[in-house]
């Protein structure tokens, strides 16, 4: 198994490192010469008459499926991702213009085929993202989109999430030039940055300083993660990460919630995790200024250029500039050092944690 490990102590460390050359595949061939997306399975058109878009997915691809719902709600197209299990028992009105998209790492997920053989019988057009060519939602989605990670080992997903957001970032622009008849205006600048991105991993991962903080708030009363836009999924994922392989409690909230009932749980004792993405960064700062004032140690990951940010935070995880799209992926990645480490810390069986599973096969 060490061979296989490739020299890493766990499949979760080496599959972090693996997520630069995980995202060439992702985007290889994807994106032309001239900045277009190019899906083989979708050409030009192909999307035409999607009035909404609706996502079903559990665990960490429910947070890829967050993060790809407020690019399109950006973007003007409404969209909702819901979690997979209340779907499949009360699921939202579909026609045929709803485009459902089922995100599922494995293509195996109980809730997930659940929910998608609920939108399948009401006549929704169904995608199935996923990284497992072959897979059951792969075979009874209308069609497929890969993801092209490569295979995924540890129970705690990583390169996962970073290829499903950039796959959906692909498929998001392919939707809203056949939707609206033009590129969305960021459609550019967005797929240079997906180009850039495997590059950019890659700095996040040399030069992360997410170790040194590990000894120094692994055993907290609590761990809060805050942000919003795209950052506020990636507090969620955060969190879910944390807890899933340190068994820390943790929770992720959107910024502007906190105050709204998690704030009476902050103290000296619980460090809270604020996630910039370049966008709505004053709003989430005066947010940190609410959970400083009550003693909270703050961790602040955003871009490097945020000399605002570094400057109220008491420890910072810089990423490199990018576009605020996609500066959520690379936030994300310090976010899994951070639980990695902390997990080490506390001695915990990343890559098999307690009562998890790699694919849940019940309802
Ligand atoms: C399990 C795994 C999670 C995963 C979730 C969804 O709970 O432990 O890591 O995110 O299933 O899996 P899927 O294969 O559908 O993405």
């Amino acid at each position: 198994e060490d061979a296989e490990r490739g020299g890493y102590d766990h499949y979760m460390l080496k599959e972090i490192n693996e997520q630069p050359e995980a995202l060439e595949r992702t985007i290889n061939g994807r994106i032309t010469d001239d900045g277009r997306v190019d899906l083989e399975e979708f050409p030009a058109g192909a999307f035409d008459g999607v009035s909404e878009v609706h996502f079903l997915s559990c665990g960490t691809s429910h947070h890829a499926s967050m993060y790809a719902q407020q690019l399109l709600r950006d973007r003007g197209i409404p969209a909702h991702a819901f979690t997979a299990g209340e779907y499949a028992t009360t699921p939202a009105p579909v026609s045929e213009d709803t485009l459902v998209i089922a995100v599922t790492q494995s293509g195996e997920t109980a809730d997930t085929l659940a929910s998608l053989r609920s939108a399948n019988a009401r006549g929704a057009r169904t995608l199935a993202v996923t990284n497992v060519v072959g897979s059951t939602a792969a075979r009874e989605a209308d069609e497929a989109l890969f993801i092209r990670a490569g295979p995924e080992i540890g129970v705690a997903a990583t390169k996962t999430f970073s290829s499903q957001v950039a796959t959906l970032a692909l498929v998001i622009e392919r939707l809203v030039a056949d939707v609206t008849g033009t590129p969305s205006e960021d459609s550019e600048a967005v797929l240079s940055a997906l180009q850039e991105l495997p590059d950019l991993v890659n700095r996040v991962i040399r030069d992360s300083t997410a170790s040194s903080l590990a000894n120094r708030y692994a055993g907290s009363d609590g761990h809060f993660f805050i942000g919003r836009g795209v950052a506020y999924p990636v507090a969620r994922e955060g969190a879910l990460k944390l807890k899933e392989i340190s068994y820390e409690h943790a929770e992720g909230f959107s910024a502007g919630e906190l105050k709204h009932g998690p704030l009476a749980l902050v103290t000296s004792e619980t460090p809270v995790v604020a996630v910039f993405s370049g966008k709505h960064d004053r709003k989430t700062l005066n947010n940190v200024e609410e959970v400083r004032s009550r003693g909270a140690p703050v961790i602040g990951v955003a871009p490097e250029s945020a000399d605002n940010v570094a400057a109220a935070v008491d420890e910072f995880l810089a990423v490199p500039e990018t576009h605020p799209d996609v500066a959520g992926i690379l936030a994300n990645v310090q976010l899994q050092l951070v639980s990695y480490y902390v997990a080490n810390v506390l001695n915990r069986s990343i890559d098999k944690p307690r009562n998890l599973a790699k694919s849940v096969t019940v309802e």
